[in-house]
Protein backbone atom coordinates (compact mmCIF):
# COMPACT_ATOMS: atom_id res chain seq x y z
CA UNK A 1 0.00 0.00 0.00
CA UNK A 2 2.93 2.36 1.24
CA UNK A 3 6.26 1.61 0.12
CA UNK A 4 9.83 4.21 1.28
CA UNK A 5 12.54 3.78 -0.18
CA UNK A 6 15.66 5.36 1.19
CA UNK A 7 14.13 8.56 1.91
CA UNK A 8 15.83 11.31 2.42
CA UNK A 9 14.02 14.60 3.33
CA UNK A 10 15.88 17.87 4.06
CA UNK A 11 13.42 21.48 4.15
CA UNK A 12 15.47 24.82 3.46
CA UNK A 13 17.77 22.77 1.38
CA UNK A 14 21.11 24.62 0.51
CA UNK A 15 19.97 27.62 2.39
CA UNK A 16 22.05 28.49 5.53
CA UNK A 17 19.05 27.12 8.21
CA UNK A 18 19.12 23.76 6.40
CA UNK A 19 17.58 20.93 8.09
CA UNK A 20 17.70 17.08 7.29
CA UNK A 21 14.09 15.76 8.79
CA UNK A 22 14.66 12.71 7.30
CA UNK A 23 18.16 10.87 7.01
CA UNK A 24 17.22 8.02 4.84
CA UNK A 25 14.31 6.05 5.92
CA UNK A 26 12.93 2.58 4.62
CA UNK A 27 9.64 1.18 5.52
CA UNK A 28 6.66 -0.25 3.95
CA UNK A 29 2.64 -0.69 5.16
CA UNK A 30 0.30 -3.61 3.71
CA UNK A 31 -3.14 -2.77 2.96
CA UNK A 32 -5.22 -2.94 6.13
CA UNK A 33 -2.42 -2.88 8.86
CA UNK A 34 -2.70 -0.82 11.97
CA UNK A 35 0.40 0.86 12.21
CA UNK A 36 1.89 3.26 15.31
CA UNK A 37 4.43 5.90 14.13
CA UNK A 38 6.12 6.98 17.20
CA UNK A 39 9.32 9.23 18.31
CA UNK A 40 10.63 12.06 20.28
CA UNK A 41 9.95 15.64 19.03
CA UNK A 42 11.44 16.85 16.10
CA UNK A 43 12.15 13.13 15.25
CA UNK A 44 10.84 13.14 11.96
CA UNK A 45 7.11 11.73 12.17
CA UNK A 46 5.01 14.89 10.26
CA UNK A 47 7.38 15.05 7.92
CA UNK A 48 6.66 11.43 7.13
CA UNK A 49 2.80 11.85 7.45
CA UNK A 50 3.65 14.68 4.37
CA UNK A 51 5.65 12.47 2.62
CA UNK A 52 2.65 9.56 2.82
CA UNK A 53 0.14 11.43 0.47
CA UNK A 54 2.58 13.92 -1.40
CA UNK A 55 2.28 16.93 0.17
CA UNK A 56 6.25 17.34 0.10
CA UNK A 57 8.18 14.94 -1.94
CA UNK A 58 11.47 13.66 -0.72
CA UNK A 59 14.94 15.01 -1.45
CA UNK A 60 16.28 11.50 -1.86
CA UNK A 61 14.64 8.14 -2.40
CA UNK A 62 11.05 7.55 -3.34
CA UNK A 63 7.60 7.22 -1.66
CA UNK A 64 5.05 5.01 -3.68
CA UNK A 65 1.72 4.46 -2.78
CA UNK A 66 0.15 1.28 -4.37
CA UNK A 67 3.44 1.56 -6.85
CA UNK A 68 2.18 5.27 -7.50
CA UNK A 69 5.37 7.58 -7.15
CA UNK A 70 4.39 10.76 -5.48
CA UNK A 71 7.06 12.50 -7.30
CA UNK A 72 5.16 11.59 -10.69
CA UNK A 73 2.67 14.80 -10.89
CA UNK A 74 0.37 12.47 -12.97
CA UNK A 75 -0.09 10.59 -9.65
CA UNK A 76 -1.20 13.15 -7.24
CA UNK A 77 -4.91 13.26 -7.87
CA UNK A 78 -5.09 9.65 -6.84
CA UNK A 79 -2.78 9.41 -4.35
CA UNK A 80 -4.63 12.20 -2.23
CA UNK A 81 -7.85 10.01 -2.96
CA UNK A 82 -6.06 6.80 -1.83
CA UNK A 83 -4.14 8.67 1.23
CA UNK A 84 -6.11 10.96 3.50
CA UNK A 85 -4.49 12.76 6.43
CA UNK A 86 -6.14 13.86 9.46
CA UNK A 87 -3.82 16.77 11.74
CA UNK A 88 -3.62 17.88 15.71
CA UNK A 89 -5.79 20.93 15.34
CA UNK A 90 -9.95 20.08 14.16
CA UNK A 91 -10.11 23.95 14.36
CA UNK A 92 -7.76 24.32 11.45
CA UNK A 93 -9.44 21.58 9.37
CA UNK A 94 -13.12 23.12 9.38
CA UNK A 95 -13.66 24.59 6.45
CA UNK A 96 -17.70 25.24 6.58
CA UNK A 97 -20.27 26.40 9.12
CA UNK A 98 -22.09 24.03 8.78
CA UNK A 99 -21.01 20.26 9.44
CA UNK A 100 -22.74 18.44 6.23
CA UNK A 101 -21.17 20.90 4.29
CA UNK A 102 -17.45 20.52 6.03
CA UNK A 103 -17.56 16.91 5.39
CA UNK A 104 -18.89 17.34 2.17
CA UNK A 105 -16.34 19.52 0.81
CA UNK A 106 -13.86 16.51 0.47
CA UNK A 107 -16.24 14.44 -2.00
CA UNK A 108 -17.42 18.17 -3.51
CA UNK A 109 -13.61 18.45 -4.88
CA UNK A 110 -13.23 14.73 -6.36
CA UNK A 111 -15.82 16.52 -8.58
CA UNK A 112 -18.95 13.46 -7.46
CA UNK A 113 -22.80 13.51 -7.97
CA UNK A 114 -24.44 15.25 -5.39
CA UNK A 115 -26.20 12.16 -4.56
CA UNK A 116 -23.17 10.03 -4.26
CA UNK A 117 -22.01 13.21 -1.87
CA UNK A 118 -24.91 13.31 0.57
CA UNK A 119 -24.52 9.28 0.57
CA UNK A 120 -20.67 9.54 1.73
CA UNK A 121 -21.61 12.31 3.81
CA UNK A 122 -24.32 10.45 5.67
CA UNK A 123 -21.89 7.41 5.67
CA UNK A 124 -18.89 9.46 7.13
CA UNK A 125 -20.80 10.57 9.86
CA UNK A 126 -22.51 7.45 11.10
CA UNK A 127 -18.83 5.91 11.00
CA UNK A 128 -18.04 8.52 12.93
CA UNK A 129 -21.13 8.58 15.72
CA UNK A 130 -21.78 12.40 14.67
CA UNK A 131 -24.99 11.68 12.21
CA UNK A 132 -27.33 13.78 14.76
CA UNK A 133 -25.20 16.70 14.23
CA UNK A 134 -25.45 16.75 10.67
CA UNK A 135 -27.42 20.03 10.54
CA UNK A 136 -25.35 21.74 13.58
CA UNK A 137 -22.22 24.06 13.49
CA UNK A 138 -18.60 22.34 14.35
CA UNK A 139 -17.84 25.37 16.63
CA UNK A 140 -20.03 24.56 20.18
CA UNK A 141 -18.67 21.01 19.83
CA UNK A 142 -16.14 19.30 22.40
CA UNK A 143 -12.85 18.92 21.05
CA UNK A 144 -13.55 15.02 20.74
CA UNK A 145 -16.50 15.57 18.80
CA UNK A 146 -14.49 18.20 16.01
CA UNK A 147 -11.79 15.88 15.52
CA UNK A 148 -14.34 13.17 15.03
CA UNK A 149 -15.97 15.49 12.36
CA UNK A 150 -12.40 16.35 10.98
CA UNK A 151 -11.95 12.48 10.81
CA UNK A 152 -15.31 12.27 8.63
CA UNK A 153 -14.20 14.91 6.13
CA UNK A 154 -11.76 12.66 5.39
CA UNK A 155 -13.58 9.46 5.56
CA UNK A 156 -16.62 10.89 2.79
CA UNK A 157 -13.25 11.04 0.23
CA UNK A 158 -12.93 7.17 1.39
CA UNK A 159 -9.21 6.73 1.02
CA UNK A 160 -7.64 3.72 1.37
CA UNK A 161 -5.19 4.76 4.38
CA UNK A 162 -6.12 6.69 6.90
CA UNK A 163 -2.66 8.91 8.63
CA UNK A 164 -3.66 10.55 11.70
CA UNK A 165 -0.72 12.87 12.95
CA UNK A 166 -1.32 13.18 16.63
CA UNK A 167 -4.97 13.47 15.78
CA UNK A 168 -5.10 12.67 19.70
CA UNK A 169 -3.12 15.21 21.50
CA UNK A 170 -5.24 17.94 21.65
CA UNK A 171 -8.38 15.89 23.63
CA UNK A 172 -9.28 14.58 26.83
CA UNK A 173 -8.96 10.84 27.65
CA UNK A 174 -13.12 10.69 26.56
CA UNK A 175 -11.94 12.15 23.41
CA UNK A 176 -9.06 10.46 22.91
CA UNK A 177 -11.28 7.40 23.66
CA UNK A 178 -13.91 8.53 21.12
CA UNK A 179 -11.88 8.58 18.55
CA UNK A 180 -9.97 5.61 19.06
CA UNK A 181 -12.69 3.61 19.09
CA UNK A 182 -13.79 5.01 15.71
CA UNK A 183 -10.27 4.31 14.16
CA UNK A 184 -9.83 0.64 15.97
CA UNK A 185 -13.49 0.05 13.98
CA UNK A 186 -12.63 1.39 10.62
CA UNK A 187 -9.60 -0.74 10.81
CA UNK A 188 -11.06 -4.37 11.54
CA UNK A 189 -14.41 -3.67 10.37
CA UNK A 190 -13.59 -1.87 6.57
CA UNK A 191 -9.98 -2.83 6.84
CA UNK A 192 -9.01 0.52 5.95
CA UNK A 193 -5.21 0.94 6.41
CA UNK A 194 -4.39 2.94 9.51
CA UNK A 195 -1.36 5.01 10.14
CA UNK A 196 -1.00 6.16 13.31
CA UNK A 197 1.08 8.91 15.03
CA UNK A 198 0.90 9.13 18.58
CA UNK A 199 2.79 10.37 21.39
CA UNK A 200 0.68 8.44 24.02
CA UNK A 201 2.01 4.42 24.34
CA UNK A 202 -0.92 3.28 25.14
CA UNK A 203 -2.40 4.51 21.68
CA UNK A 204 0.61 2.88 20.23
CA UNK A 205 0.10 -1.00 21.72
CA UNK A 206 -3.42 -1.51 20.01
CA UNK A 207 -1.62 -1.00 16.40
CA UNK A 208 -0.39 -4.10 14.67
CA UNK A 209 3.28 -2.80 14.43
CA UNK A 210 4.82 0.28 15.77
CA UNK A 211 7.63 2.13 14.45
CA UNK A 212 9.70 4.20 16.84
CA UNK A 213 11.53 7.05 15.01
CA UNK A 214 14.91 8.47 16.43
CA UNK A 215 16.72 11.59 14.63
CA UNK A 216 14.80 11.26 10.97
CA UNK A 217 15.70 7.05 11.08
CA UNK A 218 13.79 4.05 11.75
CA UNK A 219 15.21 3.19 15.60
CA UNK A 220 13.41 -0.74 15.44
CA UNK A 221 9.82 -1.47 14.52
CA UNK A 222 7.65 -4.49 16.06
CA UNK A 223 4.28 -5.61 17.82
CA UNK A 224 3.89 -4.09 21.30
CA UNK A 225 6.60 -6.11 22.33
CA UNK A 226 9.39 -3.78 21.46
CA UNK A 227 7.92 -2.34 24.95
CA UNK A 228 10.12 -4.77 27.00
CA UNK A 229 13.09 -2.91 24.91
CA UNK A 230 13.85 -0.31 27.43
CA UNK A 231 16.57 0.35 25.53
CA UNK A 232 15.22 0.82 22.39
CA UNK A 233 12.24 2.50 24.52
CA UNK A 234 14.65 5.00 25.96
CA UNK A 235 17.04 5.87 23.57
CA UNK A 236 13.74 7.20 21.62
CA UNK A 237 12.97 9.51 24.73
CA UNK A 238 9.62 7.60 25.35
CA UNK A 239 7.79 6.55 28.09
CA UNK A 240 6.31 2.91 28.25
CA UNK A 241 2.56 2.32 28.41
CA UNK A 242 1.24 2.58 32.12
CA UNK A 243 0.37 -0.58 32.37
CA UNK A 244 3.91 -1.78 31.33
CA UNK A 245 5.46 0.36 33.82
CA UNK A 246 3.15 -0.67 36.84
CA UNK A 247 3.99 -4.15 35.93
CA UNK A 248 7.83 -2.99 36.01
CA UNK A 249 7.62 -1.19 39.22
CA UNK A 250 5.62 -4.47 40.83
CA UNK A 251 7.84 -6.79 39.49
CA UNK A 252 10.93 -4.56 41.34
CA UNK A 253 9.08 -5.39 44.28
CA UNK A 254 9.38 -8.67 43.93
CA UNK A 255 5.81 -9.73 42.75
CA UNK A 256 5.58 -12.23 39.59
CA UNK A 257 3.99 -11.20 36.85
CA UNK A 258 4.48 -12.86 33.73
CA UNK A 259 4.51 -12.17 30.12
CA UNK A 260 4.44 -8.73 28.39
CA UNK A 261 2.65 -6.38 29.57
CA UNK A 262 1.72 -3.38 27.88
CA UNK A 263 -2.32 -2.98 27.96
CA UNK A 264 -4.39 -2.18 31.35
CA UNK A 265 -6.55 -5.32 30.91
CA UNK A 266 -3.39 -7.71 30.20
CA UNK A 267 -1.94 -6.36 33.69
CA UNK A 268 -5.37 -6.93 35.21
CA UNK A 269 -5.33 -10.42 33.84
CA UNK A 270 -1.64 -11.08 35.35
CA UNK A 271 -2.33 -9.64 39.06
CA UNK A 272 -5.59 -11.74 39.02
CA UNK A 273 -3.78 -15.09 37.81
N1 LIG B 1 8.87 23.65 7.81
C1 LIG B 1 10.05 23.33 8.37
N2 LIG B 1 11.17 24.05 8.12
C2 LIG B 1 12.36 23.71 8.66
N3 LIG B 1 12.55 22.66 9.49
C3 LIG B 1 11.47 21.91 9.77
C4 LIG B 1 10.16 22.20 9.23
N4 LIG B 1 9.29 21.28 9.70
C5 LIG B 1 10.02 20.46 10.48
N5 LIG B 1 11.31 20.83 10.54
C6 LIG B 1 12.39 20.16 11.27
O1 LIG B 1 12.49 18.82 10.81
C7 LIG B 1 12.67 17.91 11.88
C8 LIG B 1 11.56 16.90 11.91
O2 LIG B 1 10.35 17.58 12.19
P1 LIG B 1 8.93 16.84 12.24
O3 LIG B 1 8.80 15.95 11.06
O4 LIG B 1 7.90 17.89 12.41
O5 LIG B 1 9.09 15.95 13.55
P2 LIG B 1 7.97 15.34 14.54
O6 LIG B 1 6.65 15.38 13.85
O7 LIG B 1 8.46 13.97 14.84
O8 LIG B 1 8.00 16.21 15.77
C9 LIG B 1 12.75 18.78 13.14
O9 LIG B 1 14.09 19.01 13.45
C10 LIG B 1 12.06 20.06 12.74
O10 LIG B 1 12.58 21.14 13.46
MG1 LIG C 1 4.80 16.19 14.40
Amino acid sequence: MLQLSDVKYVYNAGAEDEKTALGGVSLSVKEGEFVALVGHNGSGKSTLAKLFNGLILPTEGSVRVRGMDTADKKNLFDIRKTVGVVFQNPDNQMVASIIEDDVAFGPENLGLPSAEISERVQWALESVGMQDHRRGTPFRLSGGQKQRIAIAGVLAIKPRVMVLDESTAMLDPIGREEVMKVITRLNREEHMTVIMITHFMEEAALADRIIVMRNGLVAGEGGKEIFSNRELIESAGLELPLAARVAMRLREKGLKIDGDITLPEELVDALCR
